[in-house]
């Protein structure tokens, strides 16, 4: 069924370089669920696809407050910087979930069971996917769902050549959107969508609802003899001073990725941000259970894009980012409104982030 050819034939890489972490205004992009069989028909939905990144940011610098849409964090220098974002030592999201992964990787297959159809959002070519692969019971299938073709089709190289028995079965497109899935050559026993690294709490909570419930419509695709289920990773509220410090490293790497924003815009679209004159600043609000990261103003300046001139006062701020964390209750609560019962939930010996096994109610 894997048809890499066709695959690599279309959807050249438009400026947005998704990972896993599409936001809520991701859900503005063309609404594109492309299997792979279908996906050369969907060639002209490339530029759609990749979003449009002159149109959002005058639109987010034109509102009020100003935004910048976080998506387009991740070009080349973005995902790099993330991926060091990820070895901050103050930054304990990725070692938590990966310590996780590596405590229970035996128990969470046992959860999900064998003769799996595994869906990810994201391009898995992370340990934490291999690690359930390597794990998992005769899976039947591995899908993930990338919006950067160059993205998917590297990941889904590596982990060919590593599991030459799991049929590869790579969508290209932005999971925020429906998408029907591939079959797969085996009938699958259920399929199980795998969301990792908390991305879900980077959108508001009304679009983490319905991304969860558009999970369980697709791990409801299945038609296996199990329900569909979702395993996720959902970072936990916390003390304010950890939380706070996991979003301002002290090497400044967190600070340097989000002004790379600045950086893309300048080079992309001609702007002339001045990036001595802007700063990185994430704080954690406790009532909304969430790091809020904006990009403020040093002083008075002036900005342009395009013909158009955005005017910014001292410490004006323009919000980029949430990431909602969450109380075991609080996401057990949210994944039922989702109609998902959290049946298994693994966290690592401090209890800083969970693993979470949900199926179908
Ligand atoms: N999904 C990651 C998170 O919420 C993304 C992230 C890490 C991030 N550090 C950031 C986003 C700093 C914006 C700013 O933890």
């Amino acid at each position: 069924m894997s048809d890499m050819g066709n695959l690599r034939s279309v959807l050249d890489e438009g400026g947005y370089s998704g990972r896993r972490d599409a936001t809520p205004s991701d859900l503005a992009v063309a609404a594109l669920g492309v299997p792979l069989k279908v996906l050369r028909a969907c060639e002209s939905g490339g530029h759609q696809l990749a979003g449009n990144l002159l149109a959002d940011a005058l639109a987010g610098l034109s509102s009020s407050p100003k935004r910048l849409p976080s998506k387009y964090f991740y070009d080349a220098r973005g995902s790099t910087l993330f991926e060091r974002i990820c070895e901050q030592p103050e930054y304990y999201l990725t070692r938590a979930e990966l310590a996780i992964m590596r405590d229970h990787v035996g128990a969470i297959a046992t959860a999900l069971g064998s003769n799996v159809r595994l869906v990810e959002y994201g391009s898995g070519s992370s340990l934490k996917t291999r690690m359930l692969l390597q794990h998992l019971e005769s899976p039947v299938a591995y899908v993930p769902v990338e919006i950067s073709r160059s993205t998917l089709m590297e990941s889904v190289a590596k982990l060919e050549h590593e599991f030459p028995d799991i049929e590869m079965l790579p969508v290209c497109a932005d999971f925020t959107h429906p998408i029907t899935l591939p079959r797969a050559a085996r009938a699958p026993r259920r399929t199980v969508v795998y969301f990792p690294g908390s991305t879900l709490g980077n959108f508001a909570p009304s679009d983490a609802l319905r991304l969860l419930r558009q999970m369980r419509g697709e791990a409801g695709q299945g038609g296996g003899m199990l329900d569909g289920g979702v395993l996720i990773g959902v970072d936990l509220v916390k003390d304010k001073a950890v939380l706070e410090a996991a979003y301002n490293d002290a090497a400044g790497v967190t600070a340097e990725f989000t002004l790379n924003l600045l950086s893309r815009l300048n080079r992309e679209l001609g702007a002339d941000f001045d990036l001595a004159g802007f700063r990185h600043r994430a704080r954690y609000s406790a009532l909304a259970g969430r790091i809020e990261t904006s990009i403020v103003s040093t002083r008075a300046q002036d900005v342009h894009i395009d013909g158009c001139s955005f005017h910014f006062p001292p410490d004006e701020s323009m919000q980029v980012e949430w990431s909602c964390k969450y109380t075991l209750e609080g996401f057990a609560s949210m994944a039922a409104r989702a109609g998902l019962r959290v049946t298994e939930v693994w966290t690592d010996p401090a209890r800083q982030f969970s693993v979470e096994w949900l199926v179908c109610k």
